[in-house]
C-alpha cells in the first residue's frame, strides 16, 4: 500500500458578512444568546450570483497551488455536499470542468457535516489501492440557502463556505488514521424534508416552508458529543499515537459547546483546540477543511505535527483522523 498525505490546502468564503447583530433585526434573538449558546459572532453569506461550485472552485485553485499541482495531473474529484449547485449533474463535475481537470473522475458525496471527511477515506483508500495518484477532495456549502431566516432556532447556526486538500502518494504516511460511523436511525433529527423523491417540489411545500433545515438541535448537541468522543478515541488508537502527543485538535466548528465538551472528555488542553466557529459558523462539510486551511496558513501548524480532526453531522454521520503533517 503506497503511503497517502494531504499535498495541500486551500480554503474560500464569501466577503459578505452577517453578524449577530444582523439576526437581531431578523428574528427575535440576541447578540448575547447566540453567542453564549454557540460562540458564534457572525458567519459568511453568499451573494444571489454565487453557489457551492463557485467557492468549491476558489478554494481548489488554492489547494492546487499549495501543491504545486497542475489540474491536468488531477485523477479525481471528490466533493462533499448538502447544496449541490444543481440536484444533478453533480457539482463536483461543474468543478472538474472548471478547473480543466480533464483526466478526472468526478462525483459529489452526500454525508451531511462528515462530507469531506468520508471523501478523504475514499480518496485514500483509491490512492492506497492504486487506482488513482492524485485526488482532490472538497467540502462546500451554500448553507444560507437552505436556511429559514424565519426560524431563529436555526438560521442563526449556519454559514458559507468551501475547502480543499489534495491528497497523493507520498513517501511518508501523512493520513495515518481515519474512523467513519452512520447511524440512520436519528435521519429526522436534522433533516431538509422537501425536494428529493420522498416529498417533490410543490406549492404547497414551498408555502410550508420545507425547502429548509428542519433540526432537534438538543438531541443532535449529546449524540455529537458522544459520537465525536468515541471516533476520536478509536482514530487515536488506530494511529497508534497517546493524546498527550496530539499537537491541534480540530473539532466540526458546528458550536463552541460541542467543542468543549468533545475536548474535555478526551482531557485534550484548550490551548491545542483550533477554533474558527466564532467567524464563520457551521459551515457543514467545509468546516473542518476551512480550519485545516486556516491551521496551515497561518502557521498553527508545522511539518511533523500530529493533528486530530472530528466532524458529525446528518445521517448521522460521523468521522475523526489523525494526520502527519
Ligand atoms: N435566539 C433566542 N432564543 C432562541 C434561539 C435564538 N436564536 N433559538 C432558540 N431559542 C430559544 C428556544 O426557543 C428555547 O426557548 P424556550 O425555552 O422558551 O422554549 C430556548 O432558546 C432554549 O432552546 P434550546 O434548543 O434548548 O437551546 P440549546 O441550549 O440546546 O441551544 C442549539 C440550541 C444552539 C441549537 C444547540 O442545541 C446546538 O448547537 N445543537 C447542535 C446542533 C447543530 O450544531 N446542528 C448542526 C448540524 S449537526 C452538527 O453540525 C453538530
Amino acid at each position: 500500500m503506497s503511503p497517502v498525505r494531504i499535498l495541500g490546502t486551500g480554503s474560500s468564503a464569501p466577503e459578505r458578512i452577517l453578524t449577530n447583530f444582523d439576526f437581531e433585526k431578523i428574528v427575535d434573538t440576541s447578540d448575547e444568546w447566540i453567542r453564549t449558546r454557540t460562540g458564534i459572532v457572525e458567519r459568511r453569506i453568499a451573494d444571489p450570483d454565487i453557489a457551492t461550485s463557485d467557492m468549491a472552485y476558489e478554494a481548489s485553485l488554492r489547494a492546487l497551488e499549495a501543491a504545486s499541482v497542475n489540474s491536468i495531473d488531477v485523477d479525481g474529484v471528490i466533493l462533499g455536499t448538502v447544496t449541490p449547485d444543481y440536484f444533478f449533474p453533480s457539482t463536483a463535475c461543474l468543478l472538474q470542468s472548471r478547473l480543466g481537470a480533464k483526466k478526472a473522475f468526478a462525483f459529489d458525496l452526500s454525508a451531511g457535516c462528515s462530507g469531506f471527511v468520508y471523501g478523504l477515506q475514499l480518496g485514500k483508500a483509491m490512492i492506497e489501492s492504486g487506482e488513482a495518484r492524485i485526488i482532490l477532495v472538497v467540502g462546500a456549502e451554500t448553507m444560507t440557502r437552505i436556511m429559514d431566516f424565519k426560524d431563529r432556532a436555526t438560521c442563526v447556526l449556519f454559514g458559507d463556505g468551501a475547502g480543499a486538500a489534495l491528497i497523493g502518494k507520498s513517501d511518508m504516511s501523512g493520513i495515518l488514521s481515519l474512523c467513519l460511523g452512520a447511524n440512520g436511525d436519528d435521519w429526522e433529527l436534522l433533516h431538509m424534508p422537501a425536494g428529493g423523491s420522498r416529498i417533490p417540489p410543490s406549492e404547497e411545500t414551498v408555502r410550508n416552508r420545507l425547502h429548509y433545515i428542519k433540526m432537534k438541535g438538543n438531541d443532535i448537541f449529546k449524540e455529537a458529543v458522544k459520537a465525536m468522543e468515541s471516533a476520536s478515541i478509536e482514530a487515536i488508537r488506530k494511529a497508534d499515537i497517546t493524546t498527550e502527543e496530539i499537537d491541534l485538535f480540530i473539532p466540526h466548528q458546528a458550536n463552541l459547546r460541542i467543542m468543549e465538551a468533545v475536548r474535555k472528555r478526551l482531557d485534550i488542553p484548550p490551548k491545542k483546540v483550533f477554533i474558527n466557529v466564532d467567524r464563520y459558523g457551521n459551515t457543514s462539510s467545509a468546516s473542518v477543511p476551512i480550519a485545516l486551511d486556516e491551521a496551515v496558513r497561518s502557521g498553527r501548524v508545522e511539518r511533523g505535527d500530529l493533528i486530530l480532526f472530528s466532524v458529525f453531522g446528518a445521517g448521522f454521520t460521523w468521522a475523526s483522523g489523525i494526520i502527519r503533517w
